[in-house]
């Protein structure tokens, strides 16, 4: 291992009485990605924070190559060679890339102190050669404004290089980019480690963290749980170190036999969003739609549920085909559909925990022509209590409910309809660990109670734990169908990137 660069020393910091790092030690070397991971929460960003100067430790030592530091701003930590890609990328958005990359560092055509003139052509030339080192495709003259996320943060990676920084955080930098775009930082990563810079990359996504990382260390609840060369790393040690249940515990799979198929999707095609899909999804069977950000899965489900319009090929619901135009007759049809967009899913959030799960519901009652109020109330209150839903009453409001439990409240409210299909789109995106675990567990339950369940996950090890067949989708097509015993993280990730080859077929 190469010299370490950076030491964090039993690390202390409390917000408002509560301890969110207890004793972290930390290190970093030139040349190295020391990936950080941790559960939302975890109290990774608080770390970085720390070190940049942005938040004050309670406690602990900061080194900066064998020397003690004491930052008092990010500006501190900056000089120090320490830059920052925040998980919140917040930049100047009104100049163009060359002015922000030389923010308060101007490069002046003459040094008059305040009558100095900033040299914008000598500004530009420079960024245009930065980029051109770098192989970015980014032109300095565009504004800040018109990049994407993605060409944000390659400007500030360009930024943190000028300022010969020797050690750049990244903190969640993929949360808002694609897949592509992942492969671009990850180059511009491995470009840094050659040049000696230690990089220290946060994120809880597992495929990335074993294709950038030399070592890992792992979070949880502000401890520190190891430390270790990524090599010796598998993904379920990892996710047993970041929650701290084995993996079994963490996805709790029942035994459920499987029956007929109930839903059958066949030659589905939606211009510019998927082809020809096929599949078939049976009764008991717990079906995980993989693949990576823009492959279509969100597309296809909200077809399925009548939300647009495919432009070929038919859906069979019990074996009969099916015209499924808007989600009324899905609902009809016992399909339902839960999505991650809690709000685009109906939530009333100024409304109670009861009225919104009878909001689906209302329909089916309607059609007897009469509203029984004490119905309602009782089913209401039986959901609540089978989802563990956290709410001090079922006349509690929605808003007041943490995300986890406002996500239970979107399922109630869908059970209620009660549906043969349950889709499910990213349903534990950013909630807690205990929520995730009653979603796990209640999807079981539904399986076992002879339902068919089909989960679009970007979690592959979440869908690993919980289906029973992943099929997987890439640039709109359907490249890879694994049963069970065929589930490897490499596997589905084969799959999922197959996007350049058919574009290119195209
Ligand atoms: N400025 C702050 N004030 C109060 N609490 C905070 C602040 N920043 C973070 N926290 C709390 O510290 C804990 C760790 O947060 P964070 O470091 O953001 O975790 P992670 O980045 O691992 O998701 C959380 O419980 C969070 O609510
Ligand atoms: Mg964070």
């Amino acid at each position: 291992m190469s010299k370490t660069i950076l030491e964090t020393q039993h690390i202390t910091k409390s917000f408002f009485g509560v301890k969110v790092l207890d004793d972290i030690s930390f290190s970093l070397a030139s040349g190295e990605v020391h990936a950080l991971i941790g559960e939302n929460g975890a109290g990774k960003s608080t770390l970085v924070k720390i070190i940049m100067g942005i938040y004050q430790r309670d406690e602990g030592r900061i080194f900066l190559d064998s020397e003690e530091v004491f930052f008092q701003a990010p500006r501190d930590a900056l000089q120090h060679g320490i830059s920052i890609i925040q998980q919140e990328l917040a930049p100047i958005m009104d100049i163009d890339v060359a002015e922000y990359l030389y923010v308060g560092r101007e490069l002046h055509k003459l040094e008059l102190g305040p009558l100095s003139v900033v040299d914008q052509r000598r500004q530009r030339a420079e960024a245009k050669a930065l980029f051109e080192g770098l192989d970015i495709d980014i032109n300095p003259r565009s504004l800040m404004r018109d990049l994407s996320v993605a060409q944000m943060q390659l400007v500030e990676i360009t930024k943190a290089i000028s300022l010969s920084s020797k050690i750049i955080i990244m903190d969640e930098p993929t949360s808002a980019i694609t897949y592509k775009e992942v492969e671009t930082l990850f180059e511009q990563i491995r470009k840094l480690k050659k040049r000696g810079v230690g990089v220290i990359y946060i994120s809880h996504k597992m495929e990335e963290i074993f294709t950038i990382a030399d070592r890992i260390t792992v979070l949880r609840d502000g401890k520190h749980i190891g430390t270790d060369l990524a090599e010796n790393f598998t993904v379920d040690k990892a996710i047993k170190m970041m929650v701290g249940r084995e993996i079994k515990e963490v996805y709790p799979k029942q035994k459920v036999a499987i029956g007929e198929p109930v839903l059958e999707v066949q030659h589905l095609s939606s211009k510019h969003q998927f082809h020809d899909i096929n599949f078939c999804l049976r009764k008991g069977e717990i079906l995980g739609i993989a693949g990576l950000v823009g492959a279509g899965r969100s597309e296809l489900v909200e077809c399925i549920f009548g939300i647009t319009k495919a432009d070929e090929g038919r859906v069979l619901v019990h074996g009969q085909a099916v015209q499924i135009n808007h989600p009324k007759t899905a609902i009809r049809q016992r399909v339902a559909l839960i999505t991650e967009d809690r709000g685009h899913t109906g939530l009333n959030l100024k409304t109670s925990v009861e009225h919104n799960i009878s909001l689906a519901h209302l329909e089916r009652l309607a059609r007897f022509g009469v509203i029984d109020r004490r119905t309602e109330a009782k089913a209401a209150d039986s959901h609540i209590n089978q989802l563990k839903i956290k709410a001090l009453s079922r006349k509690s409001l929605v808003r007041s409910l943490s995300g986890g439990n406002q996500q239970k409240v979107v399922l109630a409210k869908w059970l209620l309809t009660e549906p043969d299909i349950i889709i499910l789109d990213e349903p534990t995106r950013g909630i807690d660990v205990g929520s995730k675990r009653d979603i796990y567990l209640l999807m079981g339950e539904l399986a076992k109670a002879g339902k068919a369940i089909l989960m679009i996950s970007s979690e592959i090890p979440e869908l690993m734990g919980l289906s029973d067949r992943i099929i997987v989708l890439a640039a709109g097509r359907l490249t890879g169908e694994l049963p069970q015993e065929k589930f490897t993280q490499e596997e589905i990730m084969t799959y999922a990137s197959k996007f350049e080859v058919l574009h290119d077929e195209k």
